[in-house]
């Protein structure tokens, strides 16, 4: 049976600084944003937004009157959850108006979360061929005014469905992960920003990318050659290029020649936005559908990687007809508004964040479908418009 990808859509907030500009305020030479993590823009996120907002706008895109009768699970995928208890799938699933015949779920493993709901999503499919299931990975990437981790900073989230004859990305059968209890990237309950070993980080990133592969290869006797693409996870650019350059050493052949350039166009959105978190890795493929010339049956493999921390490589075989299940990124990037630095920071400062008291943001400036409008008796409010 064929199952996989049939639909992919993504979505990020109204707002973006540019890089250079933050280089500029923290004085750091612009060429380390720009050339040595790799990023040129990244997306602000407003008070009047967060991971069930994002995560509902990315779907919405994809959603149809009938879609929405067809899909039997939403799972939510996030580590900037709402709540401790309730699902950011049920305010979703109520903000997408879907009906109430289904199921809802939020997954966590930091940024490998969506890949886990992939899984599942493909599992439960398996099990019963008719069903669709909704799977989100939607994230705010908070570290902190004037942090080293402020340049990888991003918002956004990534829709899909996952059904029997998908029409963008079948899902092969093999599939490896892999996982250790490390402390390289964590968020305790009482902060709004991640802690981070940053160095250590990109290492095990590294490291876990080049196990995955190698047992990987073990598995199907598969070499780098058979793939036309290797995406990872993109926290910001340079990480995937690194990932990329541990497989390859030296080489700088046809094949590595190939794999580069593929990497190249998955980066391209990455750049543009920053960390998405669950969402970054399927936000490169995204951005590879939309800035390659492809093939139909193409083989692609994907690192996905969680700190925590958990890597899964896995492969699929592109569709006929793929571009037309996909939303137009680039264009929804040029609508955005460019923002100073001191304005970027008013946004950060102003997050509903842990306070427990009553709020109400001024709505005024948003123009998105859905808004979180502030909180009430310790409940979030939100609006469709
Ligand atoms: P840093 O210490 O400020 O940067 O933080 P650096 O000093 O290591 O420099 C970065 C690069 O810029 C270096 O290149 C420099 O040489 C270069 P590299 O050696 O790495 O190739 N550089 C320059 N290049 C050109 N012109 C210049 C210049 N100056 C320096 N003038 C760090 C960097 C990534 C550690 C920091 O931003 C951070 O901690 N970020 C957050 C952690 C992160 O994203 N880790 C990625 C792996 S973990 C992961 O992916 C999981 C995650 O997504 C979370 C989850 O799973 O939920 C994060």
């Amino acid at each position: 049976m064929n199952i996989g990808i049939d639909q992919l859509a993504f979505s990020t907030t109204d707002y973006y600084i540019d890089m250079v500009d933050l280089a500029k305020a923290r004085n750091v030479d612009p060429n380390k944003y720009l050339i040595g993590i790799g990023q040129s823009k990244q997306a602000v996120v407003p008070p009047t937004q967060d991971a069930v907002t994002l995560g509902a706008s990315a779907a919405a895109k994809l959603l149809t009157p009938t879609l929405k009768k067809e899909i039997t699970t939403v799972l939510v995928a996030t580590e900037s959850g709402v709540d401790n208890s309730k699902a950011a799938a049920s305010y979703v699933k109520h903000l997408l108006d879907l009906p109430d015949f289904i199921r809802i779920v939020e997954i966590k493993q930091a940024c490998y979360g969506a890949t886990a709901a992939l899984i599942m999503a493909k599992g439960l499919v398996a099990l019963n061929p008719q069903e669709k299931v909704l799977v989100i990975g939607t994230d705010i990437a908070r570290y902190g005014i004037n942090t080293p981790g402020e340049v990888t900073q991003g918002a956004g989230a990534v829709a899909m469905i996952i059904s029997t004859n998908p029409r963008i990305l079948k899902l092969n059968q093999t599939s490896v992960s892999y996982s250790k209890d490390i402390m390289d990237f964590w968020r305790p309950l009482y902060s709004e920003n991640a802690m981070v070993d940053g160095h250590y980080s990109t290492q095990v990133f590294i490291d876990f990318f080049k196990n995955c592969f190698g047992r990987y290869q073990q598995q199907t006797g598969m070499q780098l050659n058979d793939f036309d693409a290797i995406l990872t996870h993109l926290p910001f650019t340079k990480m995937a290029t690194k990932g990329l350059n541990g497989l390859l050493g030296d080489r700088d052949d046809k094949v590595a020649q190939r794999l580069r350039t593929s990497l190249k166009a998955s980066q391209v959105y990455c750049r543009e936005v920053g960390n998405l978190y669950t969402g970054s890795l399927y936000l490169g493929l995204i951005s590879y559908l939309q800035n390659a010339p492809h093939h139909a049956g193409e083989l692609i493999g994907l690192f996905s990687y969680g700190s925590g921390a958990e890597g899964e490589f896995f492969t699929g075989t592109l569709q006929p007809g793929f571009a037309n299940q996909i939303n137009d990124v680039q264009n929804d990037l040029n609508q955005r508004q460019k923002l100073s630095i001191k304005q970027y920071e008013t946004m950060f400062n102003n997050q509903l964040g842990l306070q427990e008291k009553d709020i109400q943001f001024d709505t005024s400036h948003d123009k998105s479908h859905f808004i979180l409008t502030g909180q009430k008796n310790h409940q979030r409010q939100y609006q469709v418009n």
